[in-house]
């Protein structure tokens, strides 16, 4: 999946032969799953049509602030096309309107949406080779880079003018795969490698038999997938669950017992940076697992039960540069007991949840935590998506680890 999926690009198209190209470029957004608004200037109109460019990308095409002669026209609102898209591109970007840009004018729509634009802002330049290489353009884009403006170098090739040098627009697959790679670079969590326990666990208690419990595992793989879409590469060791994960960023370790599930995250925990504790780990199993499947004999019969070894406390005993999160699941006392919880496994934060929360715990698509820092500290939060608070509960460890 393309890490533009879901995106929302604005493109803004100017007055350049490359303007044809602007139409596939679209179409590789949308192939992308992204959604694309198009805003063009008046000369552009020249080179491309709106029409194409409206169908392509399944939305009007903005280039003036107003349509002229029509008395019912609105406005259109430069602000809000800037905060709606997460990332602008221009291309084909002319030398005039770079310099433009370069200058904070902002005598056409597409200009004044890039000065109120907050996302990141991507540019690729066409003009013909000794424009490209005159020092007033060299000045722009000198400058639109100082303001965190990203530059797609021109290529080299025959251009308009008949004329073979550098100055072509970046071909569009080009532009996206510049973009796709911008961005996965830039993510926060580039580079960590984060561990995730999941699910329930089994523990049997002959051939056919077993101890288990009803967590879904979902919690533990919507932080799997928050993780990654952060740009990091995860680890989610998942007992028994029915949910199919499948992210290139996500190494997925099925195990189905507590100790199996142990020897998994000891096995790698010395390489992460971030473990995560949220399987429901059985705590006791039959201290022997019957070879044969038991018969029903006696009116009763009994289990002798064994404690199963806490994987989250034994990380915490080992732990040294990494950031140790756990869970706990309390019904009374919650924050004192969490915050206890927390200084005995030498854990660096706890996500509490309360058993007396609708809508919070197992079986659940929705879950309310209260985080609880290492210094005690509890930020307690609204019922929720697990995926919503999968976003909250990485953005308290991106401020302890980043
Ligand atoms: N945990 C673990 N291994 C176990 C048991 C628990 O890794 N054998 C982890 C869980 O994944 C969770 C945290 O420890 O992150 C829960 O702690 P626990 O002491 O089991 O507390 P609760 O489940 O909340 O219940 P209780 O207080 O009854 O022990």
């Amino acid at each position: 999946m393309s890490v533009l999926s879901g995106k929302k690009i604005l493109l803004g198209v100017t007055a350049g032969i490359a303007a044809y190209k602007s139409a596939s470029l679209v179409r590789a957004f949308i192939k992308a799953g992204a959604s694309v608004q198009v805003v063009m200037t008046e000369a552009a109109k020249e080179f491309v049509t709106p029409l194409t460019l409206s169908t392509l990308s399944r939305n009007p095409v903005h280039s003036s602030f107003t349509i002229e002669g029509d008395e019912n026209a609105v406005w259109t609102n430069h602000v809000e096309l800037g905060l709606w898209a997460d990332l602008m591109v221009i291309a084909p970007a002319t030398a005039n309107t770079l310099s433009k840009m370069a200058n904070g004018a902002s005598d056409n729509l597409l200009l004044a949406t890039y000065l109120s634009a907050k996302c990141p802002v991507y540019f690729a330049p066409a003009m013909d080779l000794d424009m490209y290489i005159h020092p007033s353009s060299e000045n722009s884009f000198q400058k639109l880079q100082s303001y965190g403006n990203v530059m797609i170098e021109a290529t080299s090739g025959e251009l308009a003018s008949g004329l073979v040098g550098k100055g072509r627009m970046a071909e569009p697959e080009d532009i996206v795969s510049f973009i796709e790679k911008d961005i996965l670079n830039k993510l926060p969590f580039k580079g960590k490698r984060v561990m995730i326990t999941a699910g329930p666990t089994y523990e049997a208690i002959d051939p056919v038999r077993f101890i288990g419990n009803h967590s879904s595992g979902r919690m533990g793989v919507e932080l799997a997938l928050r993780a990654a879409s952060l740009g990091a590469q995860v680890d989610l060791i998942l007992g028994p669950s029915a949910i199919k994960v499948s992210n290139s960023a996500i190494t997925v370790h099925n195990v189905v017992s507590g100790e199996q599930m142990y020897d998994a995250a000891h096995a790698i925990f010395n390489d992460v940076d971030v473990a995560i504790a949220s399987a429901a780990v059985a705590d006791y199993k039959p201290a022997t697992v019957a070879t044969e499947k038991i018969k029903k004999n006696d009116s009763s019969m009994s289990i002798e039960l064994v404690k199963t070894k806490d994987i989250l406390a034994s990380l915490g005993e080992i732990k040294k540069h990494q950031y140790l999160l756990g869970f706990a699941l309390e019904t009374q006392n919650e924050i004192e007991n969490a915050r206890k919880k927390l200084k005995k496994k030498n854990l660096d934060g706890i996500v509490l949840n309360s058993l007396n929360d609708k809508g919070a715990g197992f079986q659940t698509k929705t879950n309310k935590i209260t985080f609880i820092d290492k210094e005690g500290t509890a930020t307690p939060y609204e019922l929720k998506s697990k995926a919503a608070v999968s976003i909250d509960i990485f953005d308290k460890i991106a401020s302890q680890v980043l």
